[in-house]
C-alpha cells in the first residue's frame, strides 16, 4: 500500500459556524494506481491533497505514506518524510524564476540534505518528462505546458513513490492537457502512485479509478465515462 487515508478531517470556522472542509474521508492508494479526484471549486479538493501531504493538521485522522504515519511527527521529522515519500505539485504556479530549469528540478535534493550530486538524476527526470533540452533556460523562457513539466519533474526528484497533483492542467489548452495527461499516465505505469484533483471531467479518463468530492465528502464517480 503507498497511500492509506483514514477517517480523515479537517474543521474550519465560517464566521461562528464550524464545518467539515474534509469530512470523514476513506481511501487508499496501490502502487501504479492513477486516482482522479473531481470536485466543484470549495469543495475541499486542495484542503484534502494538503492533508495528504503533511501540509496542514487533520482535525481527525490518519494519513499513512509508504508505512510512514505523518500523525504525532514534529516539524523537522515531517519534513524530513514528506521529502523522502511523496512529491508534490500544488495548485498554480510555483516555479522559481530566479533559477534555471535543471536547478529548479534540483531544489528539493538540496532541502533533502541527501550526499552526493543530484545533477544526473534531475537531468533524467527532464528527459522524461520531455524537456532535457530546456535544462538551461530561465521559467520567463517557457510556456505553460513546460512549466508544468517542470513541476512534475521537481516533485519526482526525491521521491518516485506518491506523486500528488492539484488541478495539474487548470491552466492549459486542450492539447497540452492531452500531452500532461498522458505524461501521468506514463509515471503511473512506471509504478508511481498518482492522485490527481480536476476540474475537467475530461481528464479523468487517464486514471484508473475516480472519486467525487462533496462538501468534503469522498465517494467513488458513478459517472460512466
Ligand atoms: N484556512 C481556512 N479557513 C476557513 N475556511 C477555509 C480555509 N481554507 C479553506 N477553507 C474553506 O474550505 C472549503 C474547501 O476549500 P478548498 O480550497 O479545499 O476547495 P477546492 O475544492 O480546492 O476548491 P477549488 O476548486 O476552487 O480550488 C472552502 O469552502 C473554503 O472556503
Ligand atoms: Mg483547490
Amino acid at each position: 500500500m503507498v497511500l492509506e487515508v483514514k477517517g480523515l478531517c479537517k474543521e474550519y470556522m465560517r464566521g461562528s459556524q464550524p464545518f467539515y472542509a474534509v469530512d470523514h474521508v476513506d481511501f487508499s492508494m496501490d502502487k501504479g494506481d492513477f486516482v482522479s479526484i473531481i470536485g466543484r471549486s470549495g469543495s475541499g479538493k486542495s484542503t484534502m491533497l494538503n492533508l495528504i501531504a503533511g501540509l496542514l493538521d487533520p482535525t481527525e485522522g490518519t494519513v499513512t505514506i509508504s508505512g510512514q504515519c505523518l500523525s504525532g511527527l514534529d516539524d523537522e521529522a515531517l519534513s524530513a518524510v514528506r521529502n523522502t515519500v511523496l512529491g508534490y505539485v500544488p495548485q498554480g504556479q510555483t516555479i522559481l524564476s530566479n533559477l534555471n530549469v535543471l536547478d529548479n528540478v534540483r531544489l528539493p535534493f538540496y532541502f533533502s540534505k541527501r550526499e552526493g550530486t543530484s545533477t544526473a538524476r534531475a537531468m533524467e527526470l527532464l528527459e522524461q518528462v520531455g524537456i532535457g533540452h530546456l535544462a538551461e533556460s530561465l521559467p520567463k523562457e517557457l510556456s505553460g505546458g513546460e512549466l508544468r513539466r517542470v513541476s512534475i519533474a521537481r516533485a519526482l526528484m526525491c521521491s518516485h513513490e506518491l506523486l500528488v497533483l492539484d488541478e495539474p492542467t487548470g491552466d492549459l489548452d486542450p492539447e497540452t492537457t492531452a500531452e500532461i495527461m498522458e505524461l501521468l499516465k506514463s509515471i503511473a505505469e512506471q509504478g508511481t502512485a498518482v492522485l490527481m484533483v480536476t476540474h475537467e471531467l475530461d481528464t479523468t479518463t487517464y486514471g484508473n479509478r475516480t472519486y467525487v468530492m462533496d462538501r468534503g465528502r469522498l465517494t467513488p464517480s458513478k459517472i460512466a465515462l
